[in-house]
């Protein structure tokens, strides 16, 4: 629906629920969470993102929900007006124009593994991993990879749906795809589950997820996991806020920011267990690193029933995943746009997306041509993209939006827009003046002195 402002609004909470929703669950649950349960020695880590989704997670999305539709702005512009508001500092905004750098950058190394998914959509369905066993399927990613122009050819195709939807309103856009997309790929997902548990071994998986074992609790370990559970739920850096934005103003903000991250994170949870299950019948290396659901989820498809169908479907589901979040990574930037110059929403688009294809080559050509270029931290163009926003650029967006909900907006408008019960408005407040910011600190003091 587009009203008379010309801002785009969703038809119903229903319909932002599913495309929040749509925003979160993505390549982080299936592609990023089963790989960094491995790198960071499981349990542990999957304990620390649980907690971390509880109670940082939860609060922050609802504040994010909050802010965006308090002033259905884009998030520089909604922080201007809420900094204003609350009689305080209008360099708040820059919480804004942080998260659309942000946004940018992650998509830069998304549209990359989106082109992955695409380019095993198209294996999948020409039965290439019929019959197919560890070895080859790791060979066959690692093949991947070394083939800059396969990787250009995926890479390029995924942007090109992104943006053409991004062009074309993302309210308009999205209504009815995520409708039938968010329940099918948990359809799918329950699927492979089921064949995980008959034929891998479950057992096994379910202690490497949650046998807690503090000894493997490391700094690093705990920024992951919170870094993660910002990735995953998208938070920290405005996709949220700019969905709030199209938000009308009846919907209970803390019931559909419980609602989305239970989705969330149990889908995540689904698919680590499928995939470890994989993982130890078939003796793969849990610590695989990013190649981990290319190199275990061929072997599943490649010898259940109707695998090639299962394949196919489950691999177009998670493309379509991955699009719906990539969507809300530059929605911020073109929200910004669209409401401060002439530029139309098709022509941002376009530009943005031309950008981020050209970053997002450098970031294609760091597994093959560029392996060994080094940018920071003697990490490579990926490795450095994704730490330094997952790890660093959203927990500070997060933090800063927590302390200024928390203790710079005045109270009357946040108790006003989240519209809560006495107690559950001071918990919220709570977990945003103290909880929230001092985790977040302390991970990073830990990890600065570890
Ligand atoms: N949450 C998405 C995923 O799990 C990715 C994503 C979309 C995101 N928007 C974001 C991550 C904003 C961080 C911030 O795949």
């Amino acid at each position: 629906m587009i009203n008379k402002t010309g801002r785009g609004t969703w038809a119903n909470r229903w319909t932002f629920i599913l495309a929040t929703t749509g925003s979160a669950i993505g390549l982080g649950n299936i592609w990023k969470l089963p790989y960094m349960i491995g790198v960071n020695g499981g349990s542990a880590f999957v304990l620390i993102y649980i907690l971390s989704i509880l109670l940082v997670g939860i609060p922050l999305l609802m504040t994010e929900v909050m802010l965006g539709r308090r002033m259905q702005k884009n998030p520089m512009d909604a922080m201007r007006d809420l900094a204003k508001e609350s009689n305080t500092s209008p360099a708040w905004r820059y919480i804004g124009a942080m998260g659309m750098l942000t946004g940018v950058l992650i998509l830069c190394f998304y549209s990359v593994v989106g082109g992955w998914v695409l380019s095993y959509v198209s294996q999948a369905a020409q039965s290439s991993f019929t019959n197919i066993t560890g070895t080859e399927s790791s060979s066959h990613f690692d093949a991947l990879l070394a083939s800059p122009l396969t990787l250009l050819f995926w890479h390029t195709i995924f942007i090109m749906i992104t943006m053409t939807i991004v062009a074309r309103g993302v309210t308009a856009g999205l209504e009815k795809a995520n409708n039938f997309l968010i329940p099918s790929l948990f359809a799918i997902l329950l699927v492979l589950l089921g064949y995980s548990m008959s034929v891998g071994d479950m057992a096994a998986s379910a202690t490497f997820m949650f046998t807690p074992d503090f000894s493997k609790i490391t700094a690093t370990a705990a920024l992951n996991a919170l870094g993660h559970a910002f990735f995953s739920l998208s938070i920290g850096m405005g996709s949220i806020m700019v969905y709030g934005s199209y938000l009308q103003r009846d919907a209970s903000i803390a019931r559909t920011s419980i609602y989305i991250a239970i989705a969330d994170s149990l889908l995540g949870l689904f698919a680590g267990l499928a995939i470890y299950a994989l993982v130890f019948a078939n003796q793969l290396e849990p610590g695989a690193g990013p190649g981990l659901i290319f190199q275990t989820l061929p072997i599943a498809f490649g010898h259940m029933p109707w695998g090639n169908f299962f394949g196919t479907l489950f691999f177009i589901l998670v493309a379509f995943a991955a699009a719906t979040s990539a969507m809300s990574l530059v929605e911020p930037t073109i929200a910004w746009v669209v409401e401060n110059t002439k530029v139309s929403r098709k022509l941002a688009a376009t530009g943005l997306g031309l950008l981020i294809w050209v970053v997002g080559v450098a970031v294609l050509l760091s597994f093959n041509i560029w392996q060994d270029v080094k940018v920071a931290f003697g990490l490579g163009i990926f490795d450095t993209l994704d730490k330094l926003t997952s790890t660093i650029m959203l927990p500070l967006g997060g933090l800063l939006m927590a302390i200024f909900a928390g203790h710079f907006m005045q109270k009357q408008y946040s108790q006003q827009e989240l519209n809560l019960k006495k107690s559950s408005y001071q918990l919220w407040r709570l977990a945003n003046s103290f909880i929230a910011p001092i985790a977040i600190i302390a991970v990073f003091i830990l990890l600065l002195t570890s």
